[in-house]
């Protein structure tokens, strides 16, 4: 069977990783055109990462009118996504976008008019969804092990100091780190209890990261001797920040490596509470001043079910009216890229693609879980629950 063509937009750290992904172990898929709006990045990125044989391009309309692929993968910076994704699905291109789908109300109505104009398919890149844990808890939920989900709650402790050295920072950019990176749980939340949102209301802060520190960079800083967050680049790495990011910066301005206590206007603790069409609720923390603790807990009216990263790769469910408890064993998978989860989140695009059933999850699920970190974020300004469906119209997402 001929290859499926893809089009990469945005050869940036995501980019890059799909390149290697579908090289090294998606033999239904190639790579035949990249873009990037950076020429100098694209240049060295594609020579340092030896990307494979393909056309190049600079502007993404070019990319779209040479016809060369039969699917686009954006993964361009969050704030982008709704004028990328927008012109391919009216070019008529099938359309993977990696998270989260939108940073605002405006670009998610704009993004899911599209999609419904559109026969082509849309892929959202949620590779959490891939996680065997994720999708464990989710077949023992839908098989009834814990009767009707009434109440949810997840908690997330990440290290993130990655996001304070980039644009992630910046809510022009992100709308926040609940958008940028809570729109993967938020989206397993969604998915175990199958509904939609109508209300959102949370609280949030910068307590830990962002400052006044004015140094040019982590690399370019007198505090790597007292710096708790001092970032040590090996030879190889520097070699990478100064070729694909320090150099191609002059084309754009864009920052690689800021000081994590630097300007930033973006909060770093959130918690945030989801009321569910279907009338349950659920509540999310994430932080990013933490070191990798993660749980999440359903309860139903016939028990609960637990998957906490401390009790390594397990789920717990505890069954009501003396049912007892049950440990299940679910094996991560240690292979590269996310776990794996990436691979075979491509594995059921190809699917997809080959027979027309939509495999992964499609833009509305996107914006059911953006939606829910974009609302978080105006009640976090304006000290008030917000209703989904002064947003966008709840029809486009449920
Ligand atoms: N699912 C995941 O686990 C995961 C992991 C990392 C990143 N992501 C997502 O992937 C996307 C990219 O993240 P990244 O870390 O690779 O960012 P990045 O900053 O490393 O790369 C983005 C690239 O896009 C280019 N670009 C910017 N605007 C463009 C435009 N309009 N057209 C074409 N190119 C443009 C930039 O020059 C840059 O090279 C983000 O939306 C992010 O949320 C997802």
């Amino acid at each position: 069977m001929a290859k499926i063509k893809v089009g990469i937009i945005g050869t940036g750290d995501r980019g890059t990783s799909f390149v290697k992904v579908i090289q090294n172990e998606i033999p239904e898929l190639e790579v035949v055109a990249v873009a990037d709006t950076n020429p100098v990045r694209l240049e060295s990125v594609s020579k340092l990462h030896e990307y494979p044989p393909c056309e190049k391009f600079t502007s993404v309309d070019d990319l779209l009118n040479s016809n060369l692929a039969d699917v686009i993968m954006v993964t361009t910076p969050d704030w982008t996504h709704a004028e990328v994704l927008v012109k391919c699905m009216e070019k008529g291109y099938h359309v993977f976008c990696d998270k989260p789908l939108a940073i605002n109300p405006q670009q998610t109505k704009q993004i899911l008019e599209a999609a419904r104009k559109t026969k082509k398919m849309q892929f959202m890149g949620f590779n959490m969804r891939y996680n065997s844990q994720f999708i464990k808890m989710h077949q023992i939920i839908e098989d009834g092990e814990i009767g009707s989900v009434l109440s949810g709650t997840a908690y997330s402790g990440y290290e993130g100091t990655g996001y304070f050295r980039r644009w992630h920072k910046f809510r022009e950019k992100s709308e926040g780190l609940i958008v940028h990176k809570g729109c993967h749980l938020i989206d397993i939340m969604n998915w175990c209890i199958g509904s939609y949102p109508v209300k959102v209301y949370a609280e949030g802060r910068q307590c830990h990261f962002g400052g006044d520190k004015k140094w040019e960079g982590c690399h370019k800083c007198d505090e790597t001797e007292t710096c708790p967050y001092a970032r040590k680049l090996s030879e190889k790495d520097s070699k990478l920040l100064e070729e694909i990011y320090i150099k191609a910066a002059v084309v754009d301005g864009y920052t690689r490596n800021y000081c994590v206590f630097s300007p930033s206007n973006c909060p770093d603790q959130y918690i945030v509470t989801i009321e569910y069409s279907n009338g349950v609720i659920a509540s999310f923390t994430e932080l990013f001043f933490g070191t990798g603790v993660m749980f999440m807990c359903f309860a139903g009216d016939k028990g609960e079910i637990v998957v906490d990263s401390l009790v390594k790769d397990t789920i717990t469910v505890i069954g009501k009216y003396g049912k007892g408890k049950k440990v299940y064993e679910v094996k991560k998978e240690t292979k590269m890229y996310h776990g794996g989860a990436d691979i075979e989140m491509m594995k059921d695009m190809v699917k997809s693609l080959e027979t027309g059933n939509h495999i992964l999850p499609g833009f509305k699920e996107g914006a059911k879980s953006s939606i829910i970190g974009i609302a978080a974020m105006i009640s976090i300004d304006e000290k008030r629950p917000v209703m989904i469906d002064q947003l966008v119209p709840l029809g486009l997402i449920k």
